[in-house]
């Protein structure tokens, strides 16, 4: 069997224009949120990723139509659901797999979800989900790894969050927006992604409070209209091309930057020393490598430093002289891109959830394996820098996150192919 790798000869100066992709974390609650109610609905600025593919055949398997009608928009006709079952076949594959029982709970009072199963980066419960649909008077029930819900009505409720999950806070909210009264989320996740889904909904005739604060509240509407809506840029993507920027000492600009999206990761780096100009939605650096100074850094939810950046931000810290720190505290195992870092040159170690990164001249080339979708865009960016020739396995993990991430690559002047190797 052969799987798809990177082959990288790195040591090449690289300069131009990175550009920023719809977010796949706003796309895809987004396309589930078309389960909700009947319609036609036009969705703009999708990113073409493995992730979408994946939830595109859950969705159909729902009964939704969906066509691709250019390279980044879509169109999705519900009329109406042919199967209130996700099955585990499709849910296995990703995670966000999961928030298609909120809306076939509004939509239909009833359905049948797999549990998401294990993952790379933690064991990542459903509890919070389920205790804010039960909130809502669904009764559920769990039978041979899959979740059942069923009501009769949903009904607004308070929902107080032990922990401002993204995941549980996008579900209830779909289970909510047709609800019959008020629907109140306490300790509500607030990542840019889930103002993204909330604008959409509101569009659809949804109507939510607090869009953007730890309070959201929801008043249930008999019914919503399907609409044309344009996902926003991805920040995730958007850190990643800013690390970038500054391995390559300036070299590289980013556009698709949302400033307030990221400011607890590029504030981070500006107190390491770098300073950016963003004109538009451009973003500038002039600053070297070797001007940059250690730092400590804690991951925590919005707007605290993104968890999705914390393995490009050690890929860059790999690379500052002096020691600096990272603490992990939303996700357990989410180190694994330590020992393929190292494999690299790189000098870390860890304790628990705390990293520690001591500086090194530079990466030298092997290899390696990509463990999930954010540490294998730096081992990508690790490549680009050593010199000789370094191939990072797994790509499906990198295709998951980030669009034609080798051909954006090459338009820069990098040497990086896409081979396939056995296994
Ligand atoms: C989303 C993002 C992911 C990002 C993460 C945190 C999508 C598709 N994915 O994932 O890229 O890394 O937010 O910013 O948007 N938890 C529970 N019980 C629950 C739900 C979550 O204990 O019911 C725990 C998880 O195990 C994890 C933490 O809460 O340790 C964060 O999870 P959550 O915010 O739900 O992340 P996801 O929605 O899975």
């Amino acid at each position: 069997m052969s799987i798809e790798a990177f082959k990288i000869i790195g040591g090449k100066k690289i300069n131009g224009e990175l550009s920023v992709e719809g977010a796949k974390n706003a796309a895809l609650p987004i396309f589930v949120a078309t389960l909700i109610e009947k319609g036609t609905y036009i969705l703009k600025n999708v990113p073409n990723l493995r992730d979408i593919v994946t939830l595109t055949k859950l969705l159909e398997s729902l009964g939704l139509e969906i066509e691709k009608l250019s390279n980044h928009s879509y169109k999705i006709v519900n009329t109406g659901l042919k199967s209130l079952e996700a099955s585990y076949d499709l849910v296995k594959k990703m995670r966000a797999s999961f928030l298609v029982m909120g809306p076939m709970l509004a939509h239909e009072k009833k359905a049948r979800v797999s549990l998401p199963g294990g993952c790379a980066i933690g064991s990542r419960p459903v509890d919070l989900h389920l205790k804010g649909f039960e909130a809502l008077g669904v009764k559920i029930n769990i039978d041979h790894g899959y979740v059942e819900g069923e009501t009769a009505e949903l009904i607004g409720n308070k929902v107080v969050f032990d922990f401002p999950s993204v995941g549980a806070t996008e579900n209830v909210i779909m289970a909510a927006v047709k609800a019959t009264g008020i629907t109140i989320i306490e300790n509500a996740a607030r990542e840019p992604e889930i103002d993204d889904l909330c604008n959409f909904l509101v569009k659809m005739g949804a109507k939510i409070k607090g869009i953007g604060s730890g309070r959201l509240e929801i008043e249930g509407v008999k019914k919503l209209y399907p609409c044309e809506y344009s996902i926003m840029p991805d920040r995730i993507v958007a850190g990643t091309f800013i690390v970038a920027s500054l391995m390559f000492d300036g070299e590289i600009s980013v556009k698709g930057v949302v400033r307030d999206h990221i400011e607890s990761f590029i504030s981070k780096l500006e107190e390491m020393g770098a300073e950016f100009e963003i004109e538009g939605d451009v973003l500038r650096t002039k600053t070297k490598l070797s001007q940059l100074k250690p730092a400590k850094a804690t991951t925590m939810p919005h707007p605290g430093f993104p968890t999705d950046l914390q393995s490009p931000m050690m890929t860059l810290m790999c690379l500052v002289d002096g020691t600096s720190e990272i603490k992990e505290t939303i996700f357990e195992n989410r180190f694994m891109h330590v020992p393929e870092l190292n494999r690299m040159g790189a000098n870390i170690s860890t304790d628990a959830n705390m990293a520690r990164v001591t500086g090194i001249k530079n990466f030298s080339s092997a290899e390696v394996m990509a463990s999930d979708l954010r540490a294998g865009a730096s081992l990508v960016l690790a490549g680009l820098l050593a010199e000789g020739e370094t191939i990072v396995n797994r790509i499906y993990h990198v295709d998951r996150g980030y669009e034609n991430l080798e051909i954006k690559l090459q338009a820069l002047g990098a040497n990086i192919e896409r081979i396939k190797v056995e296994i």
